[in-house]
């Protein structure tokens, strides 16, 4: 276990923090297995009754880290998001995100399989696949239309629009916006209401309102393909260099 992921348990109620503040929270191969593990071992104790994701600092997490897309450009090895995506959008237990500042590309697309969201006023959503040159991920491409509508969704998909906190109450994407000292006291009493309910009725509850729908994960296995190869793309490397080296990407060369 590293230091990157916190994992704590309270009264039923799991807490899983992204904890890389340094790198905004950016997410490791290490981080999402130990976050796999947390997911399932959530769903293998029934005394946990429901689960909280956050992170800690100022952001939720700046989604995967690139120097890791980087690695898996050229070495080709396996979506350590793919287990990741297959735990969170088949548990069990209720999911409430805490989204206490920026939530960037997978930061976002995680949520649409959060039960509840609470967002601090300084929550941002903000999903730059194509500006990377890659494609959405998480069911996102399936989730988002179907939530928000198509106009809404390619803001955020194809322009890479952020979404403050105030117009994803109004779009309906979290339940509520506080402010960010009162965060995780609100996500925290959702928690807690969840957990003293009768914990069968509430999973086959979020088994009917989640999973009635196979075609997310056709879609987040299809999604993932196509991911895999635009990792490799000389868009996505322009991408990365273009970060990595803290320049604006150019990609004018491109047809
Ligand atoms: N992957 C790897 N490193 C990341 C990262 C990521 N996704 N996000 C941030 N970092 C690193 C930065 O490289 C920097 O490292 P350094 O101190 O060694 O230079 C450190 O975290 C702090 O980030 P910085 O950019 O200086 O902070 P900021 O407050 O100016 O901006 C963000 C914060 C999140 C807006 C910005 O870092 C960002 O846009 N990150 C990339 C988000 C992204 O595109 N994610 C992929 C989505 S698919």
């Amino acid at each position: 276990m590293t230091e990157n992921v916190l994992v704590t348990r309270d009264a039923g109620v799991m807490e899983i923090t992204f904890n890389r503040p340094e790198k905004k929270n950016a997410l490791t191969r290490a981080m999402y297995a130990e976050v796999v593990d947390a997911l399932r071992s959530a769903d293998a104790d029934p005394a946990v009754r429901v689960a909280i994701l956050t992170g800690s600092g100022d952001i939720f997490t700046s989604g995967n880290d690139i120097k890791d897309f980087q690695i898996r450009a050229v070495a080709g090895n396996d979506s350590p998001a793919s287990p990741f995506l297959t735990a969170l959008s088949t548990m069990q237990t209720p999911l409430i995100g805490a989204v206490n500042g920026a939530a960037i590309g997978v930061g976002t697309t995680m949520l649409a399989h959060c039960d509840l969201i609470v967002a601090s006023r300084s929550a941002r959503f903000v999903m730059p696949f194509t500006s990377l040159g890659l494609v959405p991920e998480a069911g996102s491409s399936l989730l988002f239309p179907r939530l928000l509508g198509n106009q809404r969704a390619s803001a955020l998909l194809l322009l890479g629009e952020p979404l403050t906190a105030e117009t994803a109450l109004e779009w309906g994407f979290v339940n509520q916006v506080v402010e960010p000292e009162a965060l995780m006291d609100t996500a925290r009493g959702f928690a807690r209401r969840m957990a003293v309910l009768p914990p069968q009725a509430v999973r086959q509850t979020k088994q009917l309102i989640r999973h009635g729908a196979p075609d997310v994960t056709a879609r987040i296995a299809e999604e993932l393909v196509l991911f895999r190869e635009r990792l490799s793309s000389p868009e996505a490397g322009e991408a990365f260099a273009a970060f990595v080296e803290k320049r604006k990407p150019d990609f004018s060369r491109f047809e």
